[in-house]
């Protein structure tokens, strides 16, 4: 009789594990792939937050407070924040790009310092909170990081003009765990146009814009193409000795700026083995002013890309605090689940996988990190760092189209 009992029990046990397994199974939602794989966003600009609201004085900013209602950094008094601690956890973020920018208005003066010091304010806020950020350099570190519950924090400089032409700064960004830099911003550097040329040119990417390409490979640093001009994308893309990035761009068909990526660019990425990190602005994924952006938009960006090129290239640049308007649905860091659960429910053909779902979460970026590095290991048994040197002409003219006088900011020899 005891025997019986156990065996029905026991058979009643298993019938009740199966059933939970099943509707497990039934009930996947697309936000559950971020608790299998770490999701990694390719662009957040809170540090330039940092230096406008604080001048980067941390001692002033809680990141572990929820700052929505903040009267310094909350929805109503600041309208390009939207990010903090317990807002990026609920959100399930793994893994972030903080993002060293300075503005273009600093070009051929004091970018370059001013780049250190956001730099310097990224890895003191990492340092600052040890239980939730951890700063990462390698490819095999951010999942790592992840599984110990911290946030893998990144940096990525985002501009061109930060290393003011000059490749010895460009290693020491390296050296200080810069791992993408992006080769423009919203101004063209004296070796590469910017997305503001849209598909025309000035100069594209001149020669000392491919040795800046041909550094990074060797450094290995990730190309960023974000924010470069339609030309620049491709002539970076058909030079390129590794895998690039764009680190907050979304797609040209849907929404036709400039800072999106069109379609033959997109089949250069695959063959490229790249990625693009998909990017929430509004008025980058909505461009019809008669209605307001929603998240919608975003799934339909990130859905046409893997449509045209593939899953195994898209990922998540959402920009958060870099602009003042994100979609209905996407209002802060916490939403990032909401955006894998509808990505999941899309209604196409064929349906999203869960493999398919880490991989957008941060599987493909983890990838393209990792043969970033290894293209680096490489080169490491042929080349030198380069000694590539500008044009005076090159700097003098960019100068003078940015109203700085010739030559004013300089001592350096040439
Ligand atoms: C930061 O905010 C958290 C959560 O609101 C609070 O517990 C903590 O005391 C605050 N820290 C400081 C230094 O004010
Ligand atoms: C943060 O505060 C806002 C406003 O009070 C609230 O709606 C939201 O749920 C909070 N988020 C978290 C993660 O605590
Ligand atoms: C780029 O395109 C935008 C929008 O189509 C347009 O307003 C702008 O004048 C163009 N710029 C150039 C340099 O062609
Ligand atoms: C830039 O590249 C495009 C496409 O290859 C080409 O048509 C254009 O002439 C180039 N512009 C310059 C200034 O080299
Ligand atoms: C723009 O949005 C309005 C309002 O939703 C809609 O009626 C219109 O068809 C849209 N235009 C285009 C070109 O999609
Ligand atoms: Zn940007």
């Amino acid at each position: 009789m005891v025997y019986v009992n156990g065996a029905v029990c026991l058979s009643v046990l298993l019938f009740i594990i199966g059933l939970c397994v099943g509707l497990n199974v039934n009930n996947f939602k697309g936000s559950d792939a971020l608790d299998s794989a770490p999701l990694i966003d390719g662009h957040n600009d809170l540090a330039y937050n940092l230096y406008e609201l604080l001048n980067n004085n941390l001692d002033e900013f809680n990141f572990t407070k929820n700052l929505t209602d903040d009267q310094v950094w909350g929805r109503n008094a600041c309208d390009s924040c939207y990010t903090d601690l317990p807002r990026l956890r609920k959100g399930k973020l793994g893994a972030q790009f903080w993002a060293a920018y300075v503005d273009c208005a600093s070009q051929y003066k004091d970018a370059v310092q001013l780049t250190l010091r956001q730099i310097d304010a990224i890895k003191r806020l990492v340092a600052k909170y040890p239980n939730d950020l951890e700063f990462v350099t390698e490819a095999k570190n951010i999942e790592e990081a992840w599984k110990n519950g911290k946030i893998a924090s990144m940096i990525g400089v985002e501009g061109g003009h930060s290393i003011d032409s000059n490749l010895a700064v460009l290693r020491l960004f390296y050296e200080l765990g810069v791992r993408y830099m992006t080769l423009t911003h919203m101004c063209n550097t004296p070796w590469a146009d910017s997305s503001l040329v849209n598909d025309s040119s000035v100069h594209n990417l001149t020669e000392f814009g491919e040795a800046v390409v041909y550094e990074m490979n060797r450094l290995g640093m990730l190309v960023d193409l974000s924010h470069v001009s339609h030309n620049v994308m491709r002539h970076a893309l058909s030079i390129t000795k590794a895998p690039v990035m764009f680190s907050h761009s979304s797609a040209f068909a849907i929404c036709r700026n400039y800072r999106n990526v069109p379609d033959d660019v997109l089949h250069m990425v695959k063959r490229n083995n790249g990625i693009v990190m998909v990017n929430f602005y509004s008025h980058y994924v909505n461009c019809n002013s008669s209605r307001k952006a929603t998240n919608q938009d975003v799934v339909d960006h990130i859905n046409y890309i893997r449509n045209l090129i593939g899953a195994d290239h898209i990922g998540i640049g959402a920009d958060y605090d870099g602009v003042t308007s994100m979609p209905e649905g996407l209002e802060d860091v916490s939403t990032y689940t909401v955006l894998f659960d509808r990505v999941y429910e899309s209604d196409v053909e064929p349906r999203w996988t869960k493999e398919e779902l880490e991989k957008l979460a941060g599987r493909n970026l983890i990838r393209v990190l990792k043969a970033a590095e290894e293209v680096r290991d490489q080169l490491a048994k042929t080349e030198q760092p380069r000694e590539d040197i500008i044009n005076a002409r090159d700097i003098m003219q960019g100068e003078i189209m940015s109203n700085v006088p010739p030559g004013s900011c300089y001592t350096a020899n040439e």
